[in-house]
């Protein structure tokens, strides 16, 4: 029987070293860098709990502390806002303490995105779950993972959340093979390759980091090997779950989202990540927008 149980823990992969932004992740988790005023990957947490994920997991590694600080109290800077009647901030400062049941377990060796949801088995147990990528933060006005649960409680197996993205950077994504159901924004996937070259692309569609997936993934990564890069790939996993029977906890679909999604995993992403969202805001968002007319003006 395909397995139709409905989602309820998400697993947040948070062990990488932030290559990408060094100096300033020598000693802060890239997931803690701000998006205005608010950690990247408090964004993330905020959605999963939003689509009724209220179990988190995050899978980390070494120097992620103030990550799980940041989702701790911090019982000092609460009294002062308290004593100060600074009642705005201490809503923000204890919001993201009382978000959702938070969980940590250590990845040891960093040895790939499947390797780390591997991680999760123990946490998980025998049931769908949700992966989040950090690096993709997707506009809170856009919510996709309620369309992908709906997806899966049609079809069952694992749902992938998918993009058309201008062929030159499919290279940046993992890539499907499809073939058309009888809704538009609904694939059926056949095969997977993670990050093509753009003449071995089997589509446009590129996999963005929002994933449901059955448990029959574990068994998939235990025996995956290593892939693109030297790492076990998450996506070398859900190419087997394609091509294997319903019954055995495979399929694979993607729901194709064209929803507001910002990459926070580059630097020139993330900082029109930031630029985007702060111009949206009622606080700060008009004055940024009149200083940025003026600034292009002077370019
Ligand atoms: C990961 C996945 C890739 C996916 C991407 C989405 O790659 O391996 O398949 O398309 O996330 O952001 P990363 O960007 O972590 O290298």
């Amino acid at each position: 029987m395909a397995n139709h149980a409905s989602v309820r823990k998400a697993v947040v992969p948070a062990a990488g070293l932030g290559t990408r932004f060094l100096p300033a992740t020598k000693a802060t988790p890239k997931e803690m860098l701000p998006v205005v005023d608010k950690p990247a990957i408090q964004y993330v947490v905020e959605e999963a709990v939003t689509a009724g994920l209220d179990d988190i997991l995050f899978i980390t590694g070494r120097s992620k502390r103030p990550l799980e600080d940041h989702f701790d109290r911090n019982l000092e800077l609460e009294e002062v806002l308290e004593e100060k009647g600074d009642h705005e901030r201490l809503a923000s400062v204890t919001a993201s303490t009382n978000l959702g049941r938070i969980h940590y377990v250590r990845q040891g060796d960093p040895l790939g995105l499947g390797h780390a949801v591997l991680m999760a088995e123990n946490h998980v147990g025998d049931e769908p779950f949700a992966v989040l990528l950090g690096d993709d933060l997707i506009d809170p006005r856009d919510p996709v993972l309620q369309d992908m649960m709906a997806v899966r409680a049609e079809h069952g197996g694992s749902v992938v959340c998918l993009m058309r993205v201008p062929r030159e950077t499919i290279s940046l994504y993992g890539c499907p093979a499809v073939e058309t159901t009888d809704r538009d924004d609904v694939v059926t996937i056949t095969d997977l390759i993670e990050k093509p070259p753009v003449d071995e692309a089997p589509s446009d569609y590129a996999v963005i980091g929002r994933y449901l997936l059955d448990p029959a993934v574990f068994e998939v990564l235990r025996s995956t090997k290593p892939g693109r890069g030297g790492e076990i790939q998450l996506t070398d996993a859900l190419r087997v779950l394609a091509t294997m029977p319903a019954e055995a906890g495979g399929g694979v679909h993607g729901f194709v989202f064209d929803g507001r999604r910002y990459d926070t995993g580059d630097r020139l992403s993330y900082l029109q990540a930031v630029i985007t969202l702060a111009t949206e805001r009622d606080d700060i968002g008009p004055g940024l927008r009149d200083w940025l007319a003026s600034f292009v003006a002077r370019m």
